[in-house]
C-alpha cells in the first residue's frame, strides 16, 4: 500500500523516499492501480500525439477522422500526450460539449425565455441562475459559502473591481504589499490602481523579496511577516498569489492573512494557480477578498469566466433609518442588484447580499455552460482526494528528476544541469514543478520533450514548468516524462 503511506508522509510535510524499483514502469502502473481517482481521466479529452500535429480542423476531436478513419499519417497517432500544462490551460472535460449543446438548443428553441426557465433533460439551470449555480459548485473548491462567491468577468477585471472596493488609500495608509515577481497583469493592475488614487508606485508598492542568496527564488514566511511589520502603519492592502506562478511556491495563506489583518491591513489573494490545485478555506481563514481564473486547474476553457470571493462580513446589506440600502462601496452594475428588484429599472442600487452584489453585467451563458460542465467533474470527487494524489504525483516526478540529476553529473559550467526551483517541502507547493536549466540547455531539452509528446510550458530564458494534474494525469505519465526527460538531457 505505498500510495496511502506516501500520502500520510507528504501530508505531514515529510519528503518521501521511493524504493529503487520506483524507477520501473511496472511500479508506476502499480501506483495507478492503487489510485481511486484514475477513472476521472475518462472525463477528459487529452490531446494525442497525433492531434497535436493538426494543421487544419477536420471535424474530429482528436487525431482520427470520422469513425476512426485515418486522416493522414502524421495525425494518426492516438497515443495520448503527456499533458503537463494544466497550470496554464486545463484539458477539455468531455461534458463541456454536451453542456454547450444544451445551451445552444435552449437558445435556438425558446430564445429569450431561456433566461428564466429550466428545461427537463438539460444539465443547465436557467441562464439567470447559472452564475449562482457555478458559485455553489465552486464553494467546496475554495472553501467558502456559495453566497461569498461571484462568477463574473475575468481575473484581472475582478482584481480591479475588488481593489476598487478594498483598496481605499489614505495619506497615512496607501501602500500595497506584493511579491517581487508577480504575474505582470497583477503588477499592472496594482500600479494603475495606485496611480489612479494619486499616489506613486515608487513609494506605494512594497515588493517582498526572496531571501538574499544567489539565484534564490524562495520567499520565506518570516520574510513576508517582517515586510508586513516594516510597513504595518502605512500599508493599506496585502495582495499576494496563493501560489507563485513562476516557482510554484505555495504561501501560508492563513498565517499571512491573520498577521496582516492584525496590523490593520486588508488582505486579498490571487488564486489563479491555487484554485482547484490545493485545498483552500477562504471563509475560515477570514480572507477579505480573492480572485481566480477558471481555465487552469478548473478546466473551463481558454479565457473562461472567472471567480471572486468576498468574505461574508463585507457583503452584508443593511438599511438606514429611511429604509435606504447600506453596503460596502463598490463599482456597481445592474446584475449586482437584488433579483427581486433587478428588473424594476430603478435608479437606486440595491445590491444582492454577499459577493453576488459585486456582479456587474449579464454573464455569458456560453462561458457559464462551459464552467458548469468543468465544475461538475470536481463534484465527482473532493479537493482533499485530489490533493492526496497531487502530493504523490509531484513527489514522484521530483524523485525521478533527482534521479536524472544524480546520474547526470555536472553540466558544462561545473554546476548541475538543472535545478528544481519549486520548494522541496510538499506543503509549500501545489502540483507544479518549475525546472531551471543551466545556460543553453532549455532549447535543446524542450525540443526533445515536444518531439516525444510532452506538453508543458516555457518561461524564457531558462525555466520550464510541468504540472501533473491529478484529475487526468497518471503515474505512468510521470514515469514516461521522467524517461523522456532523461533521454532529452543526455541528447546532443
Ligand atoms: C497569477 C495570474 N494573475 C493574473 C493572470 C491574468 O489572468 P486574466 O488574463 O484571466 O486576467 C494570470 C494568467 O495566467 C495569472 O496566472
Amino acid at each position: 500500500m505505498p500510495f496511502v503511506s506516501f500520502v500520510k508522509a507528504l501530508r505531514a510535510g515529510q519528503s518521501v523516499q521511493f524504493p529503487l524499483e520506483a524507477k520501473s514502469l511496472e511500479y508506476a502502473r502499480g501506483l495507478d492501480a492503487e489510485d481511486d481517482l484514475g477513472h476521472l481521466r475518462d472525463q477528459f479529452l487529452i490531446p494525442t500525439r497525433g492531434s497535436l500535429k493538426k494543421k487544419a480542423l477536420n471535424g474530429t476531436l482528436l487525431g482520427k477522422g470520422p469513425n476512426g478513419a485515418t486522416t493522414n499519417q502524421d495525425q494518426d497517432d492516438n497515443t495520448p500526450s503527456i499533458y503537463f500544462v494544466g497550470n496554464s490551460l486545463g484539458a477539455q472535460p468531455k461534458a463541456v460539449r454536451s453542456y454547450l449543446e444544451a445551451h445552444l438548443e435552449t437558445w435556438a428553441s425558446v430564445g429569450v425565455n431561456g433566461h428564466f426557465t429550466q428545461y427537463d433533460n438539460s444539465p443547465l439551470v436557467s441562464w439567470q441562475d447559472m452564475a449562482e449555480d457555478c458559485a455553489t459548485k465552486s464553494a467546496a473548491i475554495v472553501g467558502a459559502s456559495p453566497g461569498e462567491i461571484v462568477i463574473m468577468n475575468s481575473l484581472t477585471a475582478n482584481l480591479h473591481l475588488m481593489m476598487a472596493s478594498f483598496y481605499r488609500p489614505t495619506e497615512k495608509r496607501h501602500k500595497i504589499i506584493l511579491e517581487w515577481k508577480p504575474f505582470p497583469s497583477d503588477w499592472y493592475a496594482i500600479q494603475s490602481q495606485i496611480t489612479l488614487h494619486g499616489f506613486s508606485p515608487a513609494t506605494s508598492m512594497v515588493e517582498v523579496q526572496p531571501d538574499p542568496s544567489p539565484n534564490n527564488f524562495y520567499i520565506s514566511t518570516a520574510t513576508i511577516l517582517s515586510t508586513i511589520d516594516a510597513h504595518a502603519d502605512s500599508a493599506a492592502l496585502l495582495l499576494l498569489p496563493g501560489i507563485q506562478y513562476y516557482t510554484g511556491q505555495l504561501f501560508d495563506m492563513p498565517l499571512i492573512t491573520r498577521y496582516a489583518q492584525d496590523r490593520g491591513i486588508v488582505v486579498g489573494w490571487d488564486l489563479a494557480h491555487a484554485a482547484g490545485n490545493v485545498e483552500l478555506a477562504l471563509h475560515d481563514w477570514n480572507v477579505d477578498f480573492a480572485v481566480w481564473c477558471t481555465y487552469k486547474y478548473l478546466n473551463a476553457g481558454p479565457g473562461a469566466i472567472a471567480g471572486a470571493f468576498v468574505h461574508e462580513r463585507h457583503g452584508k446589506v443593511g438599511r438606514d433609518g429611511s429604509g435606504k440600502a447600506e453596503f460596502r462601496p463598490r463599482l456597481s452594475g445592474w446584475y449586482g442588484a437584488d433579483k427581486s428588484v433587478r428588473f424594476n429599472m430603478e435608479k437606486e442600487f440595491q445590491p444582492t447580499a454577499g459577493a453576488g452584489g459585486f456582479q456587474l453585467s449579464n454573464p455569458s451563458a456560453v462561458d457559464l455552460a462551459s464552467l458548469s460542465a468543468a465544475l461538475g467533474v470536481f463534484g465527482m470527487t473532493s479537493m482533499a482526494r485530489l490533493r492526496d494524489k497531487a502530493l504523490v504525483l509531484t513527489a514522484y516526478a521530483e524523485w525521478l528528476l533527482d534521479g536524472v540529476l544524480a546520474g547526470d553529473g555536472n553540466g558544462g559550467d561545473g554546476g548541475p544541469p538543472f535545478r528544481i526551483i519549486t520548494p522541496r517541502s510538499p506543503l509549500e507547493r501545489g502540483t507544479q514543478l518549475s525546472i531551471l536549466f543551466g545556460e543553453g540547455l532549455l532549447e535543446r531539452v524542450s525540443k526533445r520533450l515536444v518531439e516525444n509528446g510532452v506538453v508543458f510550458d516555457v518561461r524564457k530564458p531558462d525555466v520550464i514548468r510541468i504540472a501533473p494534474v491529478p484529475m487526468y494525469c497518471t503515474f505512468v505519465d510521470v514515469w514516461k516524462f521522467g524517461d523522456i526527460f532523461k533521454e532529452a538531457m543526455n541528447s546532443k
